[in-house]
């Protein structure tokens, strides 16, 4: 099964990917996640993506799409995977898609979280992300078991760079421009399958599991 997330930064795509990808036995990439570890790791991909991360600009296609293919590449791929934050833009969507093609492959679902930018702010405030396993949290949603402590691994939880909120509006404004089409690219298609992210996150999963089965 080959999912993707759509959905505004702070929707809960990363929060619904992680379950989905529990359940199913897939795993979860997130383009996010993958460059936020090279910039721990102080690598040369992490010091590019970083000067763009941090104004909440979107990391160039090419870079991107690179890291994405070699990712799906491997074997843990074979029997499906869930995106989270990639495709972006219509072109990676369009290079996704052809390489697909070329395996005889597809995607089957395209989720669409769909949570108001109202809301959108607030949850990036109480944001905190796990600097060891990427698990994320939030202070009054979903608070971990002892503050500032990972439940999964134990390490730090840290406010992730680039929700700041003036960082949060700029993401907000990027996401409308060049991400939000991909919605209906994905209804042209038709596999796109829109859930009311602004839910509690149990009863968003519930509708996911409705959908994917
Ligand atoms: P990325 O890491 O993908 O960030 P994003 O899309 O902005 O999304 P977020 O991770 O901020 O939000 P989310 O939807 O995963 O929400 P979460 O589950 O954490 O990308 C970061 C940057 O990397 C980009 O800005 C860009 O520069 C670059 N990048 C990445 N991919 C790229 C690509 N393909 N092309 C180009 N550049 C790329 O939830 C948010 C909060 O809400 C959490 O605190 C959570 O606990 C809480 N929450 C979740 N669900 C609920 C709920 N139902 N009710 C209440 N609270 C909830
Ligand atoms: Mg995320």
């Amino acid at each position: 099964m080959k999912i993707i997330m759509l959905g505004a930064p702070g929707a809960g795509k990363g929060t619904q990917a992680k379950m989905i990808a529990d359940k199913y036995s897939i795993p979860h990439i997130s383009t996010g996640d993958i460059f936020r570890a090279n910039i721990k790791n102080g690598t040369e991909l992490g010091m590019e993506a970083k000067k763009y991360m941090d104004q909440g600009q979107l990391v160039p296609d090419e870079l991107t799409v690179r890291i994405l293919l070699d990712r799906v590449a491997k074997d843990d791929c074979k029997n499906g995977y869930v995106l989270d934050g990639f495709p972006r833009t219509i072109p990676q969507a369009e290079v996704l898609d052809s390489e697909l093609t070329k395996l005889g492959d597809k995607i089957d679902f395209a989720i669409n979280v769909d949570v108001p930018d109202e809301n959108i702010v607030n949850r990036m405030s109480g944001r905190r992300a796990c600097v060891t396993c990427g698990a994320t949290y939030h202070i009054v949603h979903i608070p971990p078991k002892n503050a500032g402590v990972c439940d999964k691994c134990g390490s730090e939880l840290i406010l992730r760079d680039d929700d700041k909120p003036e960082t949060v509006l700029k993401r907000l404004s990027v996401y409308h421009e060049q991400t939000q089409p991909l919605i209906e690219f994905y209804d042209k298609k038709g596999v796109l399958k829109n859930v009311d992210g602004t839910v509690d996150s149990a009863e968003v999963f519930d509708q996911i599991t409705g959908i994917l089965g």
